[in-house]
């Protein structure tokens, strides 16, 4: 195939980027991203400092811009994120629990009916594990005010809004099986699978360090997905990009068959959030790396 979605596809996968509003007007950036990619999740627009800036007001113009692109060509999206403690604008951490509680119902609901119909799959809650070894829920202004069930809360009050779309819980670190962190969001699907909870999807971030993938990361994408839920990897990017961990990342999703697709976090090395680390598959001037043809050959 000629190009990573092409490629993708011919296993019933998708190959997604990460795509700021903003460049969509550069012609080397839009070029690379209509020839390679059939999957969009949007950087930073539909994240709740952007979508409702001030309570009740929202603001779904550069989201938007976004799914229109998408739409014109052929593209799927993929939401994020309706709840998630970081890019929260400060009038949400200053209410009362029960004014938390109505905020967060109605900004996932607003969110998710404007956008009905043109999302594939939502990542509805963000990030809420700790780092470390507890395994259980990070403190946020959500844990905090409305306790565990926030998150079970999330999704049931996600699938009422959108019943067609697929909902995800996304986030990072948790791609080795053995970490504290893994098995406390594994604890958790299997409690929502089995109690009948709405989840369908767990995203698995995958923001790698110079040693790639850990070497259990195709046991804990197949782990997960015998629960009952489709995997994804969904903001791929990896510290110099060694063709070797792009592959190896590529293997454990293609070797689980509800590994349903792979997303990366930006275009060129000049587009990511750690551009200093050269984590992605186009450089600067949007020449393919040797990562790209490795990911490519492993589609
Ligand atoms: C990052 C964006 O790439 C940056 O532009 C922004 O300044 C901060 O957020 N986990 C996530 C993503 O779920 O939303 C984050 O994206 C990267 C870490």
């Amino acid at each position: 195939a000629g190009s990573l979605g092409a490629a993708a596809a011919q296993s019933g996968r998708y190959f997604g980027t990460a795509v700021a509003a903003s460049k969509l007007g550069n012609s080397t950036y839009s070029t690379i991203l209509d020839r390679e990619f059939n999957m969009i999740t949007p950087e930073n627009e539909m994240k709740w400092d952007t979508t409702e800036p001030s309570r009740g007001s929202f603001n779904f113009g550069p989201a938007d811009q976004i799914v229109s692109h998408a739409a014109a060509h052929g593209q799927k999206m993929r939401g994020h994120t309706l709840v998630w403690y970081q890019q929260l604008p400060g009038w949400v951490s200053g209410l009362s629990a029960s004014d938390l509680q109505s905020a967060m119902d109605n900004h996932i609901t607003q969110e998710m009916t404007h956008f009905k119909g043109r999302i594939y799959a939502w990542d509805v809650v963000n990030e809420a594990f700790a780092d470390g070894g507890s395994g259980q829920h990070r403190s946020s202004p959500f844990q905090d005010k409305l306790g565990n069930g926030f998150i079970e809360h999330a999704f049931r009050t996600a699938r009422s809004a959108d019943p067609a779309a697929k909902l995800c819980y996304n986030d990072y670190n948790i791609e080795n099986w053995t970490d504290a962190k893994t098995q406390g969001v594994y604890a958790m699907v299997k409690d929502f699978t089995s109690r009948g909870v709405p989840i369908d999807c767990v995203g698995f971030q995958s923001h790698f360090g110079t040693g790639g993938p850990p070497a259990s990361f195709q046991t804990t994408l197949s782990n997960f997905a015998a629960l009952g839920v489709d995997v994804q990897i969904t903001e791929l990017d990896i510290a110099q990009a060694s063709a070797t961990n792009y592959a190896s990342t590529v293997n454990a999703c293609v070797h689980v068959s509800r590994c349903t697709g792979i997303t990366v976090w930006g275009i060129r090395d000049s587009d990511s959030w750690r551009s200093g680390d050269n984590p992605l598959l186009f450089d600067g001037n949007g020449n393919p790396k040797s990562a790209y043809s490795s990911v490519l050959n492993a589609l």
